[in-house]
């Protein structure tokens, strides 16, 4: 399968649709629901962390499928936080969101700067979370 990629506004409603876009391309894959929770996050952290949540504010959304992997990605317009995966503690209230990713993925990382970032995620059938 292609790329596919998609633009949503920054607003909170575009995370439900971006979950969406997610499960529409990979729909039977096993990676389906763990694709949608990683976008899920990274969609959310776009809106709250980045310009894409400003008014008028944008992310892409990148999902390329194979049968057994899939790429995702979320492109925000950038700011002046940068992206930090925490380790969470019992006491702290946030940082769990890039956690998560990194434990749910194959792999992942950050591209960019303060002009915009590309959080990018793999994933492997197989290595999936087995949801019930
Ligand atoms: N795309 C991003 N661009 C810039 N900074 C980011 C981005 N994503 C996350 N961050 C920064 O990294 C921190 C950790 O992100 P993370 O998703 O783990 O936690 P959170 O969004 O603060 O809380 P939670 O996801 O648990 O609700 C954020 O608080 C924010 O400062
Ligand atoms: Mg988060």
């Amino acid at each position: 399968m292609p790329p596919f990629s998609r633009h949503f506004l920054g607003s909170a409603p575009s995370v439900t649709e971006a979950r969406r876009f997610v499960t529409a391309l990979l729909g039977r894959s096993p990676m389906a629901q763990t694709a949608e929770l990683i976008v899920s996050e990274l969609a959310t952290n776009a809106i709250h962390h980045t310009a894409s949540g400003r008014f008028g504010g944008r992310f892409i959304v990148t999902v390329q499928a194979q049968p057994k992997r899939a790429w995702l990605a979320v492109v925000d317009e950038g700011g002046l936080s940068t992206p930090k995966c925490f380790r969470p503690s019992p006491e702290g209230e946030g940082g769990r969101g890039l956690f998560l990713v990194s434990e749910l993925s194959t792999d992942w990382g950050i591209w960019g700067d303060e002009n915009g970032r590309t959080v990018w995620a793999t994933l492997v059938a197989g290595q999936e979370i087995p949801w019930t």
